[in-house]
């Protein structure tokens, strides 16, 4: 990636690039969308980790799916409830995801060969209500960890694609909160 030139003696104080070298840049680049010069990631390492989080959020889909009309046959509505609601959460975050690796000119892989295999989190559909519960919160804590690795590793180099994981972080953590509670009640 091409050094940054120096700011002419300005208010930036030598750390944001001057408005002129900025607009030259975006113009040149015009053919690379939304990825700039300035983007110091390495990009084949972010799509390639963004495509395992979106087989990660397909694979909690499936899963949250299975265990919503598994459940509702069991007569636990409420907890049903809950599973589809999350299903819904991670279906967006798969969405946000592809629409980000797009973004930096990569391709989302939505294929089902080998989708098992790079999702993070595993699809197990489980026995009982509890069985169920369990692992979805296992999955989610797998989540949890790995988009928690990822937003280090985005630090300063990738603002956007960090901050979007964060956001996701985020909701894996209530989505976490909520399963323990429901298995907390389930214990009762
Ligand atoms: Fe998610
Ligand atoms: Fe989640």
């Amino acid at each position: 990636m091409a050094a940054t030139s120096p700011t002419p003696a300005g208010k930036a104080g030598g750390f944001l690039s001057d408005i002129q070298t900025l607009r030259k840049r975006a113009r040149e680049h015009i053919n690379e969308g939304a990825v700039t010069p300035g983007y110091h990631a390495d990009r084949d390492t972010v799509v390639k980790l963004l495509n395992e989080a979106l087989a990660t959020e397909i694979i909690c889909v499936l899963r949250y799916k299975r265990h919503y009309f598994m459940a509702k046959g069991i007569h636990a509505e409420s907890v049903a409830a809950e599973f589809q609601e999350h299903a819904a959460d991670e279906q967006q975050h798969a969405d946000q995801i592809a629409e980000r690796i797009t973004q930096l000119g990569g391709e989302p892989d939505f294929s089902p060969e080998g989708l098992a295999t790079r999702s993070h989190a595993e699809y197990v559909e489980g026995d009982s209500l509890a069985d169920m519960i369990k692992e979805d919160l296992v999955a989610e804590r797998i989540a949890i960890d790995s988009y928690r690795e990822m937003a280090e590793y985005f630090g300063s180099k990738d603002i956007t694609t960090r901050r979007l994981v964060e956001e996701i972080l985020a909701k894996e953590e209530e989505h976490a909160d909520d399963l323990a509670s429901l298995l907390d009640n389930l214990g009762r």
